[in-house]
């Protein structure tokens, strides 16, 4: 570990680029192995980043094996498909490394906790990848709530509206099969809303209920959802998503409280306050704005790495991530379809 945590990226599918690139950009982390059962995925990273690709053979039956039996791997970071994830989770565990998952934790409670309590048991940390709050505007709007100009936070509205292009589904079949993924845009991209609204008001969400639509084509998961939630400081909050609206991206959060409101949008933010807020009148916006985030991720593997370093509780601890997978599975409950709850049953 003298030079940075050795990290071996499980997953070089389309958000491996990034991961890649975020691993081997942060401070204290070194990327060390690529690992995917698609080695041409795996290859072409390697060739970017120079870092070895890890194969089956040399006693090893797959390439995460061959990874982590690699000690110059110090900690993992998974983002296979969702269903992948718990059992992964718990074999870089019982190696003995840390671990970094990307969201979902597992795609039901109890894999989730089992997950959880391997980690525990091997004394390894465990983190679930929600970077939200490393992106600027996330950090200004938290700042903004913590400093009393919205007061205290009473409703908030949030949208994720998107069309995904066809291809979106087509070349990884497991998004659309609610027994890979867990669900569609509720667990795939609502969770990173349910995220930063967590972190921009301080409070925790301890009950929702939604309505789902499903996607027509390919069959499978929801495309559209409507969900209401409620905070354990009182606040509620209502969101809606879809991944068929065509258009230009949607992707908001507003905080309406008692002095004032925050609109919290792609790459600015605007605040309207009755306290006298910089050089305006009450009552008139601030503009924050910012450039597009690239570096969040960077900036959770940071934290993740210093808190492996300092052995103290990791960013975004496997609980957290167990804690957003209820409030997912109560949405999936409410609308009927519940894939999350398939893991109540019996094995
Ligand atoms: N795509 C995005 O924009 C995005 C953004 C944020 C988070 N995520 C999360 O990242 C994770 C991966 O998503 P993705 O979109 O990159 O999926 P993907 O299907 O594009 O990539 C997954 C990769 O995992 C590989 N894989 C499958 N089984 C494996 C195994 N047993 N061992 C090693 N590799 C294996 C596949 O070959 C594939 O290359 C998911 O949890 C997703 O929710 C994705």
């Amino acid at each position: 570990m003298n030079d940075g945590l050795g990290f071996a990226l499980i997953g070089c599918g389309d958000i491996g680029g990034l991961n890649a690139r975020s691993i081997a950009e942060a401070e204290g982390a070194r990327l060390v192995r690529l690992v995917d059962t698609n080695l041409d995925s795996a290859r072409v990273l390697a060739e970017r980043f120079d870092v070895a690709v890890s194969t089956p053979g040399r006693g090893a039956t797959s390439p995460m094996e061959d990874a982590l039996n690699d000690a110059n791997v110090d900690a993992v970071f998974i983002a296979t498909p969702h269903d992948l994830h718990a059992s992964m989770v718990a074999l870089a565990a019982r190696a003995g490394k840390h671990v970094i998952v990307e969201k979902p934790i597992a795609t039901n409670i109890r894999d989730a906790e089992a997950a959880i309590a391997t980690c525990d048991e091997c004394g390894v940390s465990l983190s679930v990848c929600h970077p939200r709050r490393y992106e600027e505007k996330i950090v200004r709007a938290r700042a903004l709530v913590e400093d009393g100009l919205v007061g205290r936070v009473l409703v908030t509205v949030s949208k994720f509206l998107k069309n995904k292009a066809p291809d979106y589904w087509s070349k990884a079949p497991w998004r659309s099969d609610r027994a890979r993924s867990g669900g569609g845009v509720v667990i795939m991209n609502l969770v990173h809303h349910f995220d930063a609204l967590q972190v921009i008001t301080g409070q925790r969400l301890v009950e929702a209920v939604g309505l789902t639509n499903p996607l027509v084509d390919p069959a499978g998961v929801e495309e559209a959802a409507a969900v209401a939630a409620r905070f354990d400081g009182g606040a509620v909050a209502a969101l809606a998503a879809c991944t068929t609206v065509p258009g230009k991206k949607v992707f908001e959060d507003e905080i309406y409280g008692e002095k004032g409101r925050l609109v919290v949008e792609k790459r600015s933010v605007r605040l309207q306050t009755n306290d006298s807020y910089v050089s305006g009148r009450p009552g008139q916006w601030t503009v924050f704005e910012f450039k597009e985030d690239s570096t969040s991720k960077r900036g959770f593997i940071e934290s993740f790495v210093e808190s492996v370093l300092a052995s103290k509780p990791p960013p975004v601890p496997g609980s957290y991530g167990l804690d957003l997978l209820r409030i997912v599975s109560q949405v999936y409950d409410h609308s009927g379809t519940n894939p999350i709850a398939l893991g109540e049953r019996e094995p």
